[in-house]
């Protein structure tokens, strides 16, 4: 979604901006913009562009010095994608240039009232609101105008502020949407993602909700929203701006499939107690009879999240014998739940930002609930709301649909559910044998990645399919709902997941053979249940492949993935199923790591 970046130094801004913009686009965006100036510069200068950041590179005259700007990537919500509704937006003199991610909740009635005083908007954004209500404030500084102007506001912003009145410095503030700056030698940078600083510097300051911050070249200061000064000490961030290049693969999402085996590692490490056949999660704060009085575990996530949540469900319930689910964080938000004191929520989020879930945590806390997160965005909103939890180590995921993060969450959630279970009645011998699986995993996912050949054949295969079903029971069904989302996601085929156990009461009238089915059959307890539903499903001609740990005789295709521990099975099986829409997507041609009307992080309700 929306992105922000910005400097402030002694460098040549335009080409500087242009590249975090770059490192931005993953999240998804529709239009993009840069307004920069310099100490000299009699005012600001703006470019804006619908489409992508290199179509606002090439309209960017020569002449375009400048050493102080902010740019902006717009995902559309008020007003379609065009250069006029791109950020930034300037007042009608041109002296004041807001950034904004988020949404003004309140922006028709303050579009009204500044309309009823003769003002003339150029966009029909609701950001455009905020650049008017800087512009008129009579306050002295730019910090009191900019407080000014969100005294009127409601809603959630990240906004960096420029003035061509105040150009040694650029005013920033944060309201439920990611503001993160970045602290250089003489430079300064902000950012609404820290994929846009990393290059720069590994330096950095993420605000808090309520906090503004100045920027000059030399120096920085946060304070609160009301003015007074708060403290920000500059954390450093571990990934590597490496992380984010593409590492010589043809697409993002290609990477982050090569990387799971060493992902997996990374969740590993350091938390495996070989000594009391556990796991160490120092992150909980949920101390051992804490843990023993959850009576319940709610799972919260939206998209690929959820689906890791419903796999963490059923580990945590099958581990630990505690009972629990996993819910979309958008519907139990909105649907008054009951929350139990004795209910441990958990928070499932790639990103940490993703608005639902960041508003469900925020209800939960607000009537006194326990919540963990599960995240993997080091510092994000989630990681800290949350009273506790588990970062998944996954690394930058750049891709707007997930692949490793989904596979190093379900990993997470397994080290949880083996902590709660050892914790309750999960014997020594089963934890031992449970680790002693975790641990064969990062070999067992390289063996399934060298198979991708294999998997691309049957991928070009599926890929003139105009519909395809996924099915699973049990552990298989969140894999069946993963694997659909993904080929939809990325293909645009249609794709649906069942129950395999539901076949019979309705879908079953769909087989026939253009529907090719893609059925999850692990060795476990219900082997020949599953077998039984691919006998119905050739016997009205479908066409399967299966994914199963050995050949499957009904199928037309089997993708044989290694055996490992019964209950970390899902963790594996979904792997294939990532290549596979990979590859179907790839042979009809789609944008891989830019799916059509998807963002990578949905920071809006
Ligand atoms: C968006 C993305 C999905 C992702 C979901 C949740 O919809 O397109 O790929 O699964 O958000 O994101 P999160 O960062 O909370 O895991």
């Amino acid at each position: 979604m929306c992105g922000i970046v910005g400097y402030i130094g002694k460098r040549d801004v335009a080409p500087l901006l242009l590249e975090g913009l770059q490192r931005l686009e993953y999240r998804g965006y529709d239009s993009a913009g840069i307004v920069i100036t310099s100490p000299k510069a009699s005012g600001l200068k703006m470019v804006k562009a619908k489409g992508r950041v290199r179509d606002l590179e090439a309209k960017v005259p020569k002449r375009f010095a400048g050493t102080t700007g902010i740019a902006h990537t717009r995902w559309a919500t008020h007003g379609a994608p065009s250069d006029e509704n791109a950020h930034p937006h300037l007042d009608s003199e041109g002296k004041v240039a807001v950034v904004h991610n988020g949404i003004i909740d309140n922006a028709t009635e303050l579009r009204a009232k500044l309309v009823a005083d003769g003002i003339e908007f150029l966009s029909e954004t609701d950001t455009e609101v905020l650049v008017h209500l800087v512009a008129r404030s009579q306050a002295v500084t730019l910090e009191e105008k900019v407080r000014e102007a969100l005294r009127h506001v409601e809603g959630t912003y990240g906004v960096a502020v420029m003035h061509a009145d105040f150009s040694d410095r650029i005013v920033v503030a944060r309201n439920g949407s990611p503001v993160v700056l970045g602290i250089g030698e003489k430079e300064m940078f902000v950012a609404s993602d820290i994929a846009a600083l990393v290059s720069h510097t590994r330096q950095i300051v993420t605000l808090e909700d309520g906090e503004m911050a100045t920027l000059k070249a030399d120096d920085f200061r946060t304070y609160t929203t009301e003015g007074s000064r708060t403290t920000a000490t500059p954390t450093t961030v571990e990934w590597e701006a490496e992380s984010y290049d593409m590492g010589g693969h043809d697409t993002y999402m290609h990477k982050e499939i090569s990387e799971q085996s060493d992902a997996v590692d990374r969740v590993l490490r350091g938390r495996i107690d070989d000594r009391f056949s556990t796991v160490h999660l120092g992150g909980l704060n949920l101390d051992a009879r804490e843990a023993r009085g959850i009576r319940r575990v709610k799972i919260l996530g939206c998209g690929t999240s959820y689906h890791a949540g419903m796999i963490g469900a059923q580990l945590i319930e099958e581990l630990a014998r505690i009972p629990a689910d996993a819910e979309p964080a958008s519907e139990f938000r909105y649907r008054n739940p009951v929350v139990d004191p004795d209910t441990l929520y958990v928070a499932v989020s790639q990103s940490g930002e993703t608005y639902d879930v960041l508003a469900a945590v925020q209800e939960l806390k607000r009537k006194g609930a326990r919540v963990l997160g599960v995240v993997n965005v080091v510092g994000s909103a989630i990681a800290r709301e949350a009273d506790g939890g588990m970062y998944v180590h996954a690394g930058p995921e750049v891709c707007v649909v997930s692949t490793k993060c989904f596979t190093n969450t379900v990993v997470a959630f397994a080290l949880l559910a083996l902590h709660l279970g050892r914790i309750r009645d999960l014997s020594v011998s089963d934890g031992k044998r449970l680790i002693a699986g975790l641990r064969k995993l990062p070999a067992q996912i390289a063996a399934i990645l060298e198979t991708e050949e294999e998997i691309k054949k049957i991928a070009e295969e599926y890929a003139g399919a105009q519909s395809m079903m996924f099915i699973g029971r049990v552990r298989g069904y969140p894999v069946a709902l993963e694997a659909s989302l993904k080929l939809k996601e990325i293909s645009y085929i249609h794709a649906e997941a069942y129950p395999a156990s539901e076949l019979k009461h309705g879908p079953l009238a769909l087989i026939e053979p253009a529907l090719p089915t893609v059925a999850i059959v692990p060795d476990d307890e219900l082997l020949e249940k599953n077998r039984a539903a691919l006998e119905e499903i050739k016997a009205r001609s479908g066409r399967i492949l299966a994914v199963a740990h050995r050949e499957q005789e009904k199928a037309d295709h089997t993708i044989v993935v290694p055996k490992n521990e019964t209950e970390l099975d899902p963790i594996l099986m979904g792997i294939p199923l990532q290549l596979l829409a990979y590859h179907t997507a790839l042979a009809m041609g789609r944008d891989i790591d830019k799916p059509r009307n998807l963002a990578k992080s949905v920071t809006v309700e």
